[in-house]
This record gives C-alpha cells, sequence and structure tokens, in this order.
C-alpha cells in the first residue's frame, strides 16, 4: 500500500528536478507517473526524437529509490500532426469538428490515428523496455474525458457499418432486433445507417443503444493497441488505464481484460459539485462524499478482489468544479486511508507542484509552483508513513451494475431526475451505512460467493440472465432487485411479457402499473406499520407467489403491493417497486442483509464510514465534527485513537459489528 504522485519534469527548469525528486523521496511517494500528454514535447517535428529529458527525469527517479509509471502520450497529439492529418479530429453529433488546443480530440476510430498511435507508442515503449526504474503504464488519460467516447465523424459511421454487419448479418435481422417499423425507420442496407445525429424529435432507442456500444467497443479496440505494443516491448511491465468517477459512457469493465488492475482519478469535492444530484453540504465541499468515492473504489476494484490504483489523487484545491474550496484539514490524507481500506494498493496524487502554465492553473499540486511543501504535501507523507500492506478486501455483498442498462435508462430516463447512479446510490449507501464491504460488479460475474446481491436496476434481461439468477437464489443465495427491472430485452425493447420479464417467474410478481412521478405528488409506502419516503419511480405490483412487504400509501396507487419478497430453493428473492428514499432502503436492506447472513454493523453515523480489510478496520470521519468510538477490550489502535477527528481516521485490529459510537 503505497503513495505515488503525477509528475510533469517538463514544465519546470531542469534545474528544479533533482530538488523534486528528492522531495517525493522524503515524503515516503514510492511511484512516480510522468510522461501523460507528452508527446509534443517528445517529437518536436515528425520523426524528430527528443527522450533525453525523459531519460534524465526516469533516472532521477530511480536513482531516488522510487519507480517510474508511464503513459503513451497519444490524449495530446501534436499540432503539426493535426495539420497534417486534420481527418484524425473527432466530430460532434451536430457535425462540428472537435479542434486541436486542449486535449482528447482525435477519434478511436481513425485507421490514420491508429498508424501514429501505434508509432509513438512503439517508440516510448522501446525505449524504455530495459529501463530498470519503469515499472508500468498507464495507457492515454481518461479515455471520454470531456464527453469524447462517442464521435460522430465518417470514419465512426463506415466503422459502425461494419460493426452491425458483423452483429446482425443481414439488414432484415437489424430492422427485426431494433424494430423499425416504428415512424418507417425501417433500412435497405448497411449503408443506409448513420450514426444518430441531431433529429428533432427523440433517436430510436435501439439505435442509440447500439451506437452505445459499438463506442464503447471502439474505445476497448483502440486501449487493446496500447496495451499489446506495451507487453510486446517488456511483459513484466503492468498496463493499466486511469478511469473517471461516476463515469456514464464508457463501459469500465469492457477494458478489464486487457489491463492488469484498473486504475481512477479522485476527485471528491469536485464530484459532489459536478456529478451528484442535490446541493452538497459544507462538509462535503471539504471532504466530498465518502459513498459517491467509495462507490468507485468498489467498482474499479476486480470482482475476483484484484486490488485498483488510484492514479490521480485530488491534492488540495481544483479547477474544474464550479466552485474550488479547499479540502479540510487531513482530507487528502483521509482520502488515502479511504482507498486503501476499498482494496486500493496505492493512491497517486495529481499534480506534484501547481502549474504555472496552461489551463490548470488554479488546481493545486502537493506543492507550491515555488517547489515548496504545500498542505497536500503533509498529509500525503503522513499517509505513506501510516499505510501498510493487506490482502485484497473480502465482499459478502455484490451490487450489480451494468452499463448497458445505465445506457438504456438514461435514453429513456422517463422523468427529469432519473439518475442512474443516484438510483444505485440509493441502494448501495443502505449497504455501506451499515459497515459491510460491497462489490460493484457486472451482472455476468459468478455470483456463487456473495450471501447477497442486490440489483437496483436490472433494465435489460433475456432468459439465460434470468436462469442464472435463479440458479444462484436456490443454491441459496439471496438477491434484492429494485424497480426498472426485466424491462426490456437487450435490444433495447419491451418484453411482450409485463416486467419483470424473464425474471417474473422468479420474483413471483408482475409490475401491472409503473408512473414517474414529480416532487409535489406525495410519495410514500407504507411497511410494518411505519410510512417511509421514496421518489421519483413507482411500480404497482401484483404478486402471484410472493408475499407483500410494502404497500402504496395513499393516491391512485393507495393499497397497492410497492415491495413484495418469496423464498426461492435454499435462498430468497425480494423486488422492490420503488426508488427508496435512505430510511426505506435501510429498513429494506437491513432485512436483506440479515436474511443472508451477513453481519453488519448498527446504522453509522452519516459521515463515517467503516470498512474492513485484511483484518484490519478503518474508521474514517468525512465531517468536521469528532466522533467517539467504542472497542472491545484489548484492541489496537494501529492508527488514530477513540476520538476521530473531523476528517480524521483511525484504523484498528477489530471487526466492523464491535464498534460502536458515541
Ligand atoms: C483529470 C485529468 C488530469 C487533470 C485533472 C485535474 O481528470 O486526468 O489530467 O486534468 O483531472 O483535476
Amino acid at each position: 500500500m503505497t503513495i505515488g504522485v503525477c509528475y510533469f519534469p517538463e514544465h519546470w527548469p531542469s534545474d528544479d528536478w533533482e530538488r523534486d525528486v528528492e522531495r517525493m523521496a522524503d515524503a515516503g511517494i514510492e511511484y512516480v507517473r510522468m510522461a501523460e500528454f507528452s508527446w509534443g514535447r517528445v517529437e518536436p517535428a515528425r520523426g524528430e526524437f527528443d527522450f533525453e529529458w525523459l531519460d534524465d527525469a526516469v533516472d532521477l527517479v530511480g536513482e531516488h529509490g522510487m519507480a517510474a509509471v508511464l503513459c503513451t502520450p497519444t490524449a495530446t497529439p501534436p499540432k503539426w500532426l493535426v495539420d497534417e492529418r486534420p481527418g484524425i479530429l473527432q466530430v460532434d453529433r451536430d457535425g462540428t469538428t472537435r479542434n486541436w488546443g486542449s486535449r482528447r480530440f482525435t477519434c478511436f476510430n481513425s485507421d490514420a490515428y491508429r498508424r501514429e498511435t501505434e508509432r509513438i507508442v512503439r517508440a516510448f515503449t522501446e525505449r524504455y523496455a530495459d529501463h530498470p526504474a519503469v515499472v508500468g503504464w498507464q495507457t492515454d488519460n481518461e479515455y471520454g474525458c470531456h464527453d469524447t467516447v462517442r464521435c460522430y465523424c465518417d470514419d465512426c459511421a463506415d466503422a459502425f457499418r461494419d460493426w452491425l454487419r458483423e452483429k446482425y448479418q443481414s439488414v432484415a435481422a437489424l430492422n427485426e432486433a431494433w424494430g423499425t417499423t416504428f415512424w418507417s425507420q425501417q433500412y435497405d442496407s448497411f449503408a443506409a445507417v448513420d450514426p444518430p445525429r441531431p433529429t428533432p424529435a427523440d433517436q430510436h432507442p435501439s439505435r442509440l443503444l447500439d451506437y452505445y456500444r459499438f463506442a464503447n467497443d471502439s474505445v476497448v479496440e483502440y486501449n487493446r493497441l496500447h496495451a499489446d505494443l506495451v507487453r510486446e516491448a517488456n511483459d513484466d511491465w503492468f498496463v493499466t488505464h486511469n478511469f473517471m468517477g461516476d463515469f456514464d459512457s464508457l463501459d469500465a469493465h469492457s477494458l478489464a481484460a486487457d489491463l492488469d488492475f484498473l486504475a481512477w482519478d479522485s476527485y471528491p469535492t469536485g464530484f459532489v459539485q459536478d456529478r451528484r444530484q442535490g446541493d452538497p453540504t459544507v462538509d462535503e465541499l471539504r471532504a466530498g462524499d465518502p459513498d459517491e468515492v467509495g462507490l468507485n473504489h468498489d467498482l474499479y476494484r476486480g470482482a475476483d478482489g484484484t486490488p485498483f490504483w488510484v492514479m490521480e489523487q485530488q491534492p488540495g484545491d481544483v479547477n474544474w468544479s464550479p466552485h474550488g474550496p479547499q479540502p479540510g484539514e487531513g482530507a487528502m490524507r483521509l482520502w488515502a486511508h479511504h482507498a486503501v481500506a476499498h482494496g486500493g494498493d496505492a493512491v497517486c496524487y495529481f499534480r506534484w507542484r501547481r502549474c504555472r502554465q496552461g489551463q490548470e492553473q488554479y488546481h493545486a499540486g502537493l506543492c507550491k509552483p515555488d517547489g515548496s511543501p504545500g498542505r497536500g504535501y503533509r498529509d500525503a507523507a503522513q499517509a505513506a508513513d501510516e499505510l501498510f500492506d493487506l490482502g485484497p478486501v473480502d465482499a459478502p455483498v455484490a451490487v450489480l451494475h451494468d452499463y448497458e442498462n445505465l445506457w438504456a435508462t438514461e435514453i429513456e430516463p422517463h422523468a427529469p431526475d432519473w439518475n442512474y447512479w443516484s438510483h444505485l446510490r440509493a441502494f448501495y449507501d443502505a449497504v455501506r451505512r451499515h459497515g459491510v464491504q460491497t462489490d460493484v460488479v457486472a451482472p455476468g460475474v459468478d455470483l456463487s460467493g456473495y450471501d447477497l446481491v442486490v440489483a437496483p436496476a436490472l433494465h435489460l434481461v433475456d432468459d439465460e440472465r434470468a436462469a442464472a439468477l435463479r440458479a444462484y437464489a436456490e443454491a441459496g443465495g439471496r438477491v434484492c432487485f429494485g424497480p426498472r427491472t426485466g424491462v426490456k430485452d437487450p435490444a433495447n425493447k419491451l418484453h411482450r411479457a409485463s416486467a419483470p420479464g424473464p425474471l417474473a417467474d422468479l420474483v413471483g410478481a408482475t409490475v401491472d402499473q409503473r408512473e414517474s412521478l414529480p416532487g409535489q405528488v406525495p410519495t410514500r409506502v407504507d411497511l410494518d406499520g411505519e410510512r417511509y419516503d421514496y421518489r421519483t419511480w413507482a411500480e404497482w405490483l401484483a404478486p402471484d407467489d410472493a408475499d407483500v412487504v410494502a404497500t402504496h400509501a395513499g393516491g391512485v396507487a393507495g393499497g397497492r403491493p410497492a415491495v413484495v419478497e418469496r423464498d426461492v430453493g435454499d435462498g430468497g428473492v425480494a423486488y422492490c417497486g420503488v426508488w427508496p428514499e435512505p430510511d426505506l432502503a435501510d429498513e429494506l436492506l437491513t432485512r436483506y442483509l440479515d436474511a443472508a447472513g451477513v453481519v453488519r454493523t448498527d446504522r453509522l453515523p452519516d459521515a463515517v464510514r467503516v470498512a474492513e480489510r485484511g483484518g484490519y478496520t478503518w474508521i474514517t470521519n468525512f465531517g468536521s465534527e469528532s466522533v467517539d468510538l467504542d472497542v472491545p477490550p484489548g484492541t489496537d489502535f494501529i492508527v488514530g485513537g477513540p476520538t476521530v477527528d473531523g476528517f480524521d481516521v483511525a484504523v484498528v485490529d477489530a471487526a466492523p459489528p464491535d464498534l460502536s459510537f458515541n
């Protein structure tokens, strides 16, 4: 478990490097990521390479006992290349070219850009193939950042047609799968299919979903090109990529097969402002939302427990969120501990020094522009001193997350405030509020090792998926489904049978009606004599062979079942037909955690989360108020003590259920 940093030596006079690198080593930093956007510096004109500066920087890192992680520099090709080959640029839906001058503007399907990629990646990887300080590579940077997974250029149009030919074989099969008789949308050839460019009314949902899949596959292929070249040069190197938080358009799980582990970029105080529903609290502006960050840690951790990296960890204030608050005192250290508790093996801060040039001058570094240590440096050094080696996380619960369900529900949100991640969080948070480690995995993984599977919105379901879930439940597993489950087939068409379609037998109920509701309509259910709120999404259930757990409390739906459950084989299944607010989610999830025999804590204070890894439990306090902790006699505090201050952390050798808070 270790600390790293992202360094851009090319931004600083070479006289500074020795002192910078020495300071990194003094802080206990072990990994230095470099070269990320360096193509223009390394190849100032076609075929004229200047690697010497990077050689020096890599040597320095090695001489100070640290390891270098290098990046393929393809997120920012130089101007001369774009001038030579303007066809490599991406095009927006409306036909606007995405121009050179920032980053991530090149098309994943451009043959010319793939050839250029191969050329530059080979030059980099061959150069460092035998360098003892280089241990691995990050491919490119944040694929899809700035909404660039989907491009609408002519190369993409051709590639989409090929992708459809391969998938459907005949245009008749495509027409049948999509259902193109609606609004006369039949095609007479694959050549007639275009990317979904702007239309007056909504696009056909099946065409859109396939375009999203195709665009995703294009990134997978492009990434594979990088990964293969890196391994060709040196098979001992690791290959990873830095994904983003709560990111919609790229299926991170689909790139996993080509990477040794997944990494992601965590900016907690930015995320609560720019990608989460609801206004952030004052404490969240200082430390972020632990479950928003935690969910992404869990998503990027491998389903088999493979540790993830935080490749970029917020080092202080950031420039791209609406506001740039300073994190709370100690928050940068808190985030490192929180990541490790969730199964992270390395936390690399972005960036070493606040930069004096370019687009990110209002973004902190661990150090100030003059190179002297800042707030982040002290936090990073303390974390580096405190972290210790651990085995993988062992989670008893899986939350199923699937990008195709995300895309399909966001293509037809059916409510302005439908948000896939918020909805997933309603269920995920309820598990986390009870100190239970949770994997966030694709539905196709082997579920047999989990005690409880939570499927918040398993929207697209076919017979095969339904059979796998039935087998899991019959063998003793417990499943809790959420609303919008089993509504459509994988082509994004409604099942003939009422939802949950192929899962109806397993659930023992169908959805009689569904509705989406704005805030002025009361949305409540009755459960065990208590009344609970839900939001936005309601289904009226018709049980056939299931017990009613909760009923709608009033209005047109009054008295109709809202949540049902039943035993199946040695396990059981529950179906929650509403988007639960926290108290309802808590009531339901504790019921199913207990039924599944998952050991849990009482409901934790809102800003406090606990997580166990390798026999140690982390108590992370994302609030500004201190909390007092009761631990069993004989418990050792490896970090901190029984009073956990605001934005502070403690680590004990006891299990979460043995802890309590005053
Ligand atoms: C990340 C990106 C970095 C830098 C950082 C600023 O999304 O990968 O290159 O721009 O944001 O917070």
